[in-house]
């Protein structure tokens, strides 16, 4: 059987597959173009793909022969799901693996927007620090405000236990409230939407792309935060309205932002490119290298296990499995 990799993993993931599967390896960090891309599906029953390819219905619907398509991320909003279960093919991701990982990073980019780092270094990177004043770039305090979570998933509640050990009052909102119990151990309170907008003093959103959570945060969001909040986007560009964000960050309708993820990656807002009051980064909040080769892994054994008959960890479409 013949699995295609559709662009650069961590090593072990190909050797791994090497053993027992024909593999066609796309070892670039470019990809394939969704032309490429759908002629070498061609005789393929296995893909390991990663966020940047997009599997839309008249891309599925194309496969031929494809029995399991192992995604490297824990979102998926890059493979239309439904239509594979309607042509019967697996969809699997890597949650877990990278969960404190990717809250670890939320919290470096709250931090960071918060305590102005990032406008620390270029200061005394470019030789403007003469001398120590008693404001010299002073931000805001993290321990004892509020925070804001947006989707207590898995991520979300990583990041409300680091809250907790920051002294923060933890608020949540999301379309399910979490078991008493989930609440209770993290000490969050659900709260409406707006609620959670007008009284956090940081928003972090953790929730999946979907076409209910599309530009969740607009202009009329900002404009119910307080002017001194601080918005941190790890989940996916979309879910935030980018243009009107910048906007909001230049008219400091919000203090600042710390976003990891943007709408048309690469791509960043040009506003976005000259407000001093947000920190961006390219897309890495799971990037530590030991995640990054555990989420490689895991999409390789996920892949393996339904091309060898066996019901994959991390199943997407569990109705295929019955
Ligand atoms: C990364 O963005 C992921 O979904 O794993």
């Amino acid at each position: 059987m013949k699995i295609l990799v559709t662009k650069r993993v961590f090593p072990e993931a190909v050797d791994f597959l090497r053993r027992d599967f024909d593999v066609d390896y796309e070892g670039t960090d470019e990809g394939l173009s969704p032309q490429v891309l759908a002629a070498r599906v061609q005789g393929v029953q296995g893909i390991v793909s990663q966020l940047t390819d997009r599997f839309d219905a008249s891309v599925i619907e194309a496969l031929d022969g494809v029995k399991v398509l192992a995604n490297v991320a824990v979102g998926y909003d890059n493979i239309d799901v439904p239509a594979a279960t309607k042509k019967g093919i697996f969809v699997t991701n890597t949650p877990d693996v990278l969960t404190e990982t990717t809250a670890d990073f939320a919290w470096a980019l709250l931090m960071a927007a918060a305590r102005r780092i990032v406008e620390g270094h270029a200061f005394v990177h470019s030789g403007q620090w003469k001398r120590w004043t008693i404001d010299l770039l002073a931000g805001q305090d993290v321990w004892g405000k509020t925070l804001g979570i947006f989707g207590l998933g898995r991520i979300g509640q990583a990041v409300a236990r680091r809250g907790r050990g920051f002294g923060m009052q933890v608020l949540y909102h999301d379309a399910q409230r979490a078991p008493e119990a989930v609440e209770q151990e993290l000490g969050a309170r659900f709260v409406s939407k707006d609620e959670l907008l007008g009284v956090s003093d940081y928003v972090s959103l953790h929730v999946p792309l979907t076409d209910g959570t599309r530009k969740l945060i607009g202009t009329a969001e900002l404009e119910r935060m307080k002017p001194t909040a601080i918005l941190v986007n790890t989940s996916r560009g979309p879910v935030v309205d980018e243009a009107a964000l910048a906007e909001a960050l230049q008219r400091r309708v919000i203090a600042s932002a710390g976003l990891d993820v943007f709408e048309r990656e690469p791509q960043v807002h040009p506003l976005l490119l000259n407000v001093d009051n947000v920190v961006l980064a390219p897309h890495i909040a799971s990037a530590s290298v030991e995640t990054r080769r555990r989420m490689s892994m895991m999409a390789a054994e996920n892949c393996a296990a339904a091309l060898q008959g066996r019901r994959p960890a991390n199943l997407l479409n569990a109705t295929l499995w019955a």
